[in-house]
């Protein structure tokens, strides 16, 4: 069975909450990330830019403040999280859409940037979804990818474990009224591919230049790369 239908519903029904559950989840620090990828993403010119599971628009959002001149899109197959997105930045130039990252509605080399926070860990093959953004980003464009990554076994793994096992799933019951969908999150996190792992399938997809940093004692990783 694929993961999309319950995936789509859960984000579904915490969409109303989401913004607040994440500055606190992440202590206030996410907005820092978002601004990273903005970075690594670029100036696209007059061209045009995709934020893929743009969820509340976030980054959508950051990317048109940064970058003004270039035509900005939001997609994602969450419409509650969709109408949020809408509202929040109702004063700010960005297209929002409804499409799912299996099966992206634009031609091939459409953009100079694709963006995508939080998505590769809810799909089901990630090399789909790469080979797919690949398909429509421009020959020269960047994709960037902001996730969550397992953490590695050092000294600190007993207390980010602790964290995720018991503090996310908490704040999830408390904050969004949803514990189930804040443990899918931390089950979704340690199962995901290794910061190394997703770079190789980053290149298997056809990118080059691929690199990546890892953020918040190396539970968050951002991955680039150029097709
Ligand atoms: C954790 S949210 C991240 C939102 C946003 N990128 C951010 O930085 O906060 C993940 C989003 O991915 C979307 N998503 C998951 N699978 C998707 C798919 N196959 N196609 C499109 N959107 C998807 C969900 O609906 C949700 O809005």
């Amino acid at each position: 069975m694929t993961k999309g239908p319950a995936v789509q519903k859960m984000f579904d029904d915490i969409a109303p909450n989401y913004d607040l559950m994440n500055r606190v989840m992440t202590m206030g620090q996410d907005q820092g990330w978002r601004r990273f990828v903005v970075k690594k993403a670029g100036d696209p010119g007059s061209g045009r830019v995709l934020d893929l599971a743009t969820g509340t628009g976030d980054i959508a959002a950051l990317m048109e403040k940064q970058y003004p001149g270039g035509h900005h899109l939001g997609a994602d197959f969450s419409l509650n999280m969709l109408r949020e997105a809408r509202k929040r930045f109702a004063d700010q130039l960005i297209e929002w859409q409804a499409s799912d990252a299996n099966n992206l509605p634009y031609k091939d080399n459409s953009f100079e940037s694709v963006t995508f926070g939080y998505l590769l860990r809810n799909v089901d093959d990630s090399l789909v979804v790469l080979q797919e953004i690949y398909r429509v980003l421009k020959p020269g464009g960047r994709g960037v990818c902001l996730d969550t990554t397992p953490p590695a076994k050092n000294i600190l793994y007993p207390f980010i474990r602790f964290y995720f096992r018991f503090g996310i799933p908490l704040l999830g019951r408390f904050i969004a009224s949803d514990e189930a969908a804040y443990s899918y999150l931390t089950g979704s996190t340690m199962g995901f591919h290794k910061a190394d792992e997703l770079a190789s399938i980053f290149e298997e997809a056809g990118f080059t230049g691929v690199e990546y940093k890892n953020f918040m004692m190396g539970t968050i990783g951002i991955h680039w790369g150029q097709k």
